[in-house]
């Protein structure tokens, strides 16, 4: 839809009320986006939230607990943050089809939407770190768009290409950040093409105006400021597909990075806290991509593994909130430690594979030092 379309169908916005957000507005009170009506504590648990095979979500956590806020929630960029303005932005779906698309911001917007709680975790994120976060994201499952397109006979291949190029962290020049997923990731019904987190429209550094939300996978492939995407009918080729995020062994052999690894992390207590009181209660968030979590278990100063309790029961490609009570022993230094398994008994190693040369799925267990004082 023309930039033009849009102003006269909306009329001009009142003072101080930005263009974007009187769009917005307008669409909302036209009827079609009854998502924004609803208010951002009611969206997890409510309505359609996909998960693999879109089960119902019975975690029974308050949203605070399961959700990062938009404000605290990791950002991972190779590049500045493209500017992008959403009257000029169209995002084209192209390669392999029979009737290539080419969308406005606002014509997805109109489009029947869809929303999925997952949980994003970088590749790259060191035990224990903050490159992981979860939040509910809304869009358009991206299967629906490539069926509107038309897949030809042969297509294999999706390729997300993001609107960021530059020159930073020895990219080859004139590289833009570009991912593909296969075929059969990209028609499950909760990828998403991602307008909103959260209920907000995407924050620029999360890849407003559209990202790709690939559930269960690392985070690369959720790829930020989407402009183009691509049918392939082979593996698409790239620096950031075959140099960067990929499993290298020792003797030379690689593998693409795709499922989330089981993982686990502490919430509370942090690092070098100092412990009072007779019982604390320790807790946490484990996940496993698209597998759900089985146990978690800490253990104190290297000893025996005792199971932590989880928050209702454990739902796919959202991570798991747990809590352990603990008996506060006598005064002293302690490392607390905490590890996961998942539905298919894939545990969290206790050491990194000696033969992993590259710096990906981080997954040892996360230990804190803490004082009893
Ligand atoms: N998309 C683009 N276009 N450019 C990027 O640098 N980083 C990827 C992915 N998508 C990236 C991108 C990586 S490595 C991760 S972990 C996630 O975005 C992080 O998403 P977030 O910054 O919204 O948390």
């Amino acid at each position: 839809m023309p930039s033009e379309m849009q102003r006269r169908d909306y009329g001009t916005a009142p003072k101080g009320v930005g263009r974007r957000e009187f769009v917005r507005r307008a669409v909302v009170s036209s009827g079609f986006a009854w998502r924004y009506l609803t208010a951002p504590a009611g969206l997890l648990l409510a309505k359609k939230t996909f998960g693999l095979g879109a089960q119902t979500n019975t975690l029974g956590q308050s949203v605070k607990e399961l959700v990062t806020a938009n404000s605290d929630f990791f950002v991972r960029n190779h590049f500045a943050v493209p500017k992008i303005s959403d009257e000029a932005w169209r995002l084209e779906i192209g390669g392999l089809v029979s009737k290539p698309l080419n969308l406005a911001y606002a014509d997805l917007l109109l489009m029947p939407s869809a929303r999925c709680a997952s949980t994003l975790e970088c590749a790259g994120n060191a035990t224990g770190g903050a490159g992981v976060g979860t939040a509910v994201w809304s869009g358009l499952p991206l299967g629906d768009l490539l069926q509107q397109a038309g897949l030809k006979p042969g297509a294999t291949t999706i390729v997300f290409h993001g609107a960021d190029s530059g020159e930073g962290e020895n990219v080859p020049p004139g590289t833009h950040f570009a991912r593909a997923i296969p075929l059969e990731k990209a028609m499950e019904p909760a990828t998403l093409l991602a307008y909103e987190m959260n209920g907000e429209p995407l924050p620029a550094e999360h890849g407003f105006p559209l990202r790709a939300l690939v559930p269960g996978w690392y985070g690369m492939d959720s790829v930020k400021w989407l402009t183009r995407i691509e049918v392939l009918d082979q593996p698409f080729k790239g620096y950031f597909q075959d140099e960067k995020y990929v499993a290298l062994a020792a003797h030379g052999a690689s593998r693409p990075l795709t499922l989330i690894q089981v993982n686990s992390k502490f919430l509370r207590p942090s690092e070098d806290e100092e412990i009072h009181g007779k019982t604390y209660r320790m807790e946490g968030v484990a996940w496993a991509g698209e597998r759900k979590i089985a146990r978690v278990e800490v253990r104190v100063s290297g000893g025996a593994w005792q199971a932590a309790s989880l928050a209702g029961s454990p739902a796919a490609l959202i991570w798991t909130p747990w809590s352990y009570d603990w008996q506060v022993p006598r005064s002293g230094r302690y490392v607390l430690e905490v590890r996961a398994t998942d539905e298919d008994g894939r545990r969290q190693p206790d050491a990194r594979d000696p033969d992993r040369k590259d710096p990906y799925e981080l997954n040892t267990p996360h230990g804190v030092n803490i004082i009893v004082p």
